[in-house]
């Protein structure tokens, strides 16, 4: 690079110092002469694009040689002081020719001071690549670098060109931002005006207080990131100038919480269990808090080599970063092997993680999968066996419980008839009417007197003159343990017989609470609303529904809810046929 340069600073020495025009020419022609040669020789370190400056069109501006900083040994002063020159050229942008940078152009626009070049102001048009050269006729050495002009962006209080300067700040400290750079631009005596932007954005930053060129954040939060812009203005030979100066603040986390690395995975307490053929998935979790300047590693080691140097196919590591709060880092491994065999799982899996404050290391334990499915298998059918056992009792339960009612009244059931003071298990109530009666006197009584024992009270047609025995029947009622009622359309229509029994019975339920009332639905009726009693009847009991042909059977549901409804009561054989009071009636009649 600095033989190919040469040709160009020849070219620019030429053109500066006419002065040494003709001694020049001289050398062209005697190449051989020595101390032309020693002249001619230059250390040229070339373009240094990392030292790129950028500034903003219309704003004061510098560039410092950068010679003096770090490539020398000499400073200004002891340069100047041993006779070296300092002089500057620069390459416009799209232009191929270095040439001299003019310092006579009006105002005093670009200056030279010492090692520093000013632009008061900077404009669009030098923008390029600026050469400083050190020189006596002995000693050369030169660097370039570019200087970048930009324009803001429109609406914007920067350009996003422009890179910012990075400042970290720790959380919760107390820091003050200092709006950079602007030294020497204006003479000390001189207060300019400061405008400070977060973001672009003017106005109050709460806990951040700008006075002058320092933003003091009193807490440093972490939403508190973000471009922090300071506009400084100052008035120079009656023309007013602009310093934008920008800087990204990153928060961090603070120095009191700086340790090593923490590992989340592989666990002491997790067990990795594996089968031979499978897939092994080791995770390894590392939680990094931010450590400034800090490396962050995180790898596996299986039988101490790095599977990622591995050239098998079988073996694979994936890596995925979170970045969390202040700087800090979890970074996850993943240890992939395919298809393992039973030799790899007998090897050791040991992860480690490590920044400047120490390592950490786990091992990860892998054991052979074993009896897990078994173990599933049985739990699974205990499980089923069990709740197929619980809906078969629900079932069996909703199907048999009036047998098993009647089972366990038959067996431990005491009997509720005994010393009661009742004569009768049963009173029917029924409408007199041909059907019913028939219902009442062969189907029922056959039963509940011939099968189940019960003695029954039931006034025929007959026995009823006009409905003005109100008394007997109220004192038949009374002695009864159940009042049977059977209702049809008839019992609504006809019966004013039928009905004092059902208000006497309720009356007698409802104020003495020894007798009860049950429901038989003999035929449906449509409006039970005509009939008070029998409507507040059937809200609070069940009704037994008679299904016709299918009740009849003598172990249909109709029976045994019957039975369970009816007094518990021990059948002795002594008692099956007893008499009604039918017969009692009719003797009673007789009289
Ligand atoms: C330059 O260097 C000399 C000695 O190396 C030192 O005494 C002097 O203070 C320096 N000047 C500046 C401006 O740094
Ligand atoms: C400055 O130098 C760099 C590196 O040689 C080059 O890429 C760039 O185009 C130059 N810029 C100008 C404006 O000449
Ligand atoms: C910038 O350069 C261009 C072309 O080189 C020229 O036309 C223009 O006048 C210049 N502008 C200024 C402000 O010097
Ligand atoms: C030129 O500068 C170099 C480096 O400082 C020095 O060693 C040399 O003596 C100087 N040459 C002359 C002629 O002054
Ligand atoms: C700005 O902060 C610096 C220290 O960071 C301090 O010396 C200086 O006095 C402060 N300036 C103002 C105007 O507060
Ligand atoms: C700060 O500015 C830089 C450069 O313009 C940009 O990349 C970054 O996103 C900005 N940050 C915020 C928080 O706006
Ligand atoms: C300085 O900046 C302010 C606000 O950003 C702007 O209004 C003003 O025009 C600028 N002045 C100059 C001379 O660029
Ligand atoms: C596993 O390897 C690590 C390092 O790779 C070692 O420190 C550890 O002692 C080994 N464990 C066993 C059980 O061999």
């Amino acid at each position: 690079m600095i033989v190919g340069l040469k040709g160009k600073y020849f070219h620019a020495y030429f053109s500066e110092t006419k002065m040494k025009l003709g001694f020049l020419l001289g050398c062209l022609g005697l190449f051989t002469f020595s101390r032309c040669s020693a002249s001619e020789r230059c250390d040229d370190w070339g373009v240094d694009t990392m030292k790129l400056i950028q500034v903003y069109d219309g704003e004061p501006a510098r560039i410092k040689c950068p010679l003096f900083q770090d490539l020398l040994k000499h400073n200004y002063s002891t340069a100047h002081s041993a006779g070296l020159t300092l002089m500057w050229y620069w390459t416009g942008q799209g232009k191929d020719l270095e040439e001299p940078v003019n310092i006579r152009l009006p105002n005093n626009r670009i200056t030279k001071d010492k090692e520093t070049l000013w632009f008061r102001p900077a404009v669009l048009n030098d923008s390029g690549n600026y050469t400083c050269m050190l020189r006596n006729t002995t000693f050369c050495s030169r660097v370039a670098f570019p200087l970048e002009v930009l324009q803001k962006d429109a609406n914007s209080c920067v350009s996003q060109a422009m890179k910012p300067e990075v400042v970290e700040f720790p959380l919760e400290h107390v820091v003050v931002l200092k709006c950079p750079d602007t030294d020497d631009f204006y003479p000390v005596n001189v207060t300019p005006a400061v405008s400070w932007y977060m973001n672009c954005n003017p106005g109050e930053f709460y806990e951040r207080i700008p006075k002058g060129l320092n933003l003091t954040f009193i807490k440093v939060r972490p939403f508190y990131e973000g471009n922090y812009t300071c506009i400084v203005t100052y008035e120079d030979n009656g023309k007013l100038y602009n310093l934008t100066r920008t800087s990204e603040v990153k928060v961090i986390g603070p120095p009191e919480d700086e340790k090593p690395p923490s590992m989340t995975a592989p666990s002491d307490q997790v067990i990795y269990e594996f089968a031979a053929g499978e897939e092994m998935q080791l995770p390894c979790e590392v939680f990094f808090p931010f450590v400034k300047n800090s490396r962050m590693d995180v790898s596996w080691a299986v039988d101490g080599r790095n599977p990622e140097d591995s050239v098998d196919s079988k073996v694979s590591v994936t890596t995925s970063e979170v970045l969390q709060l202040g700087g800090a880092k979890t970074i996850k491994k993943n240890l992939i092997i395919k298809q393992i065999t039973m030799e790899d799982l007998k090897r050791n899996y040991t992860c480690s993680a490590r920044n400047s404050l120490g390592p950490v290391y786990r091992q990860a334990v892998v054991k052979e999968k074993a009896g897990t499915p078994r173990y599933i298998t049985e739990l699974a059918c205990g499980l089923g066996a069990t709740l197929f056992l619980v809906v078969c009792l629900i079932i069996v339960y909703h199907v048999y419980w009036l047998e098993m009612v009647l089972f366990y009244r038959a067996h431990f059931g005491t009997d509720e008839t005994i010393g009661d003071g009742k004569e009768y298990d049963v009173y029917v109530s029924y409408a007199r009417n041909a059907e019913e009666e028939e219902f009442v006197l062969v189907t029922l009584r056959g039963v509940l007197e011939n099968d189940f024992g019960y003695k029954l009270c039931i006034f025929d047609r007959d026995s009823l003159p006009g409905g003005i025995i109100t008394d007997e029947t109220l004192r038949f009622i009374t002695k009864s343990r159940r009042l049977l009622v059977v209702i049809s359309p008839n019992y609504v229509l006809k019966g004013t017989q039928a009905l004092l029994e059902l208000k006497a019975g309720l009356e007698n339920m409802a104020s003495q609470g020894n007798i009860r009332i049950i429901l038989v639905q003999y035929k449906a009726i449509k409006n039970t609303e005509r009939v008070k009693e029998l409507k507040l009847a059937q809200s609070v009991l069940s009704v037994i529904k008679w299904k016709g042909d299918k009740s009849k059977k003598p172990n249909s549901r109709f029976w045994k809810e019957l039975h369970v409804a009816m007094p518990v009561k021990k059948i002795s054989p002594a008692t099956k046929y007893s008499n009604t009071c039918i017969e009692l009636n009719t003797t009673q009649m007789s009289f």
